[in-house]
């Protein structure tokens, strides 16, 4: 491509807004919207600048020169309108979880690789500053070897009452905050700690009058021996993220509760540390969100500079780990995760 990519957004709600960052941020021209709800259509429209608006995204895709869409719709609609966009052959920056279930992942998988257009899922945590650093701080050997993990994702909805229409359905959303913040966590989980073996979980419904579950908590195995806990909510009050990881020979810790975005790298390595003080090196980020960081991942993977940051596999996998642990919450017991499951 010579020119700006030319870029499409289905869906532009919420999540939107951190697409559009980050097609500005690359230097992209989001030349064209769709949405069927013509209210967000035409405020995102005008607050853009973007006249090209569509409520069907086939008509976009039909109309428009576009070289990539990013799906931000609802989850039910990430299986039709990848397969829509492959067909016109452009791009895919898909929003998670990838799709309801694992069905639908084979088959966009299947079928962007069959139209030769990349599809990419927007774990957007892998290109975090914090969660860049602690692959590549794992890959140096940095933390020796990883021993457990703790990976946290929890908010309330900024204090409403409701749970967000399209996230309070099975049919909408596939499942509750374990599927919706939980495979975000899944997907970091593989990026830092590699394949899960076996998975026990517990969900909630403390607050909400949603059929999905509120608030859960998974225990993981990894194949290498290391353990780990992905907690999950929408039952806390604020906006927390975090990761912690544990190796023989230190430790990581990133919470955006700091204030900063710092993470906090303890070890021992000068002679003088005791029980409880050890040496600890910070590293602080500036610049980009996460988001906008995987916009540009995308676009590099796209014109081929780089392997694509997160694959549908890698999404199917974190859906498919999640799926895992409803089975197990269900169940009450550990379920191997060398298996499928069906959806809730
Ligand atoms: N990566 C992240 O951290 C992150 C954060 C939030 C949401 N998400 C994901 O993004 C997706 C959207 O979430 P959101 O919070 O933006 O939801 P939202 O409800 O705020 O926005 C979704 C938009 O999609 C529109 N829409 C519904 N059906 C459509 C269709 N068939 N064609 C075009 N537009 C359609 C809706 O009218 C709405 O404007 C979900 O899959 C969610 O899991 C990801």
């Amino acid at each position: 491509m010579n020119r700006p990519p030319r870029i499409g957004i289905i869906g532009v709600g919420g999540i939107a807004g951190l697409h559009r960052e980050g097609y500005l941020a690359a230097g992209a021209d989001v030349v064209a919207l769709a949405d069927v709800h013509a209210p967000t259509l035409a405020a995102r429209a005008g607050a853009w600048g973007v006249t090209r608006t569509y409520p069907d995204y086939h008509d976009m895709l039909a109309t428009e020169d576009l070289d990539a869409v990013s799906i931000c719709a609802p989850t039910a609609v990430h299986h039709p309108a990848t397969l829509a966009a492959a067909a016109a052959g452009v791009h895919v920056l898909c929003e998670k979880p990838i799709a309801l279930d694992l069905e639908q992942a084979d088959d966009m998988i299947a079928t962007c690789r069959r139209a030769g257009v990349v599809l990419m899922v927007n774990h957007q945590l892998r290109s975090h500053a914090a969660g860049d650093l602690a692959r590549r701080m794992l890959a140096a050997g940095d933390l020796g070897t990883l021993t457990h993990v703790r990976l946290r994702q929890a908010h309330d909805w900024a204090g409403a009452r409701e749970v967000k229409p399209s996230f309070a359905t099975r049919a909408l959303a596939g499942g509750g905050t374990l599927l919706d913040n939980g495979c975000h966590l899944m997907d970091l989980a593989r990026y830092l700690g590699g394949d899960v073996a076996e998975v026990f979980a517990r969900v909630a419904h403390r607050k909400f009058d949603v059929e999905v579950e509120d608030t859960g908590h998974v225990s993981l195995a990894f194949e290498s021996g290391a353990i780990g806990t992905v907690e999950v909510a929408w039952t806390a009050t604020g906006w927390e993220e975090g990761w912690w990881l544990y190796g023989s020979e230190g430790t990581f810790e990133y919470t955006n509760r700091t204030g900063v975005p710092v993470v906090r790298h303890a070890h021992r390595t000068s002679p003088g540390t005791t029980w409880g003080d050890t040496d600890v090196s910070e590293h602080r980020f500036a610049g980009a969100s996460a988001h906008a960081r995987h916009v540009l991942a995308f676009l590099a993977g796209v014109r081929g500079e780089r392997e694509v940051a997160c694959t549908g596999e890698d999404g199917r996998e974190a859906v498919r780990l999640v799926l895992a642990s409803y089975a197990s919450a269900e169940s009450g017991r550990p379920v191997s995760a060398r298996q499928e499951f069906d959806p809730l």
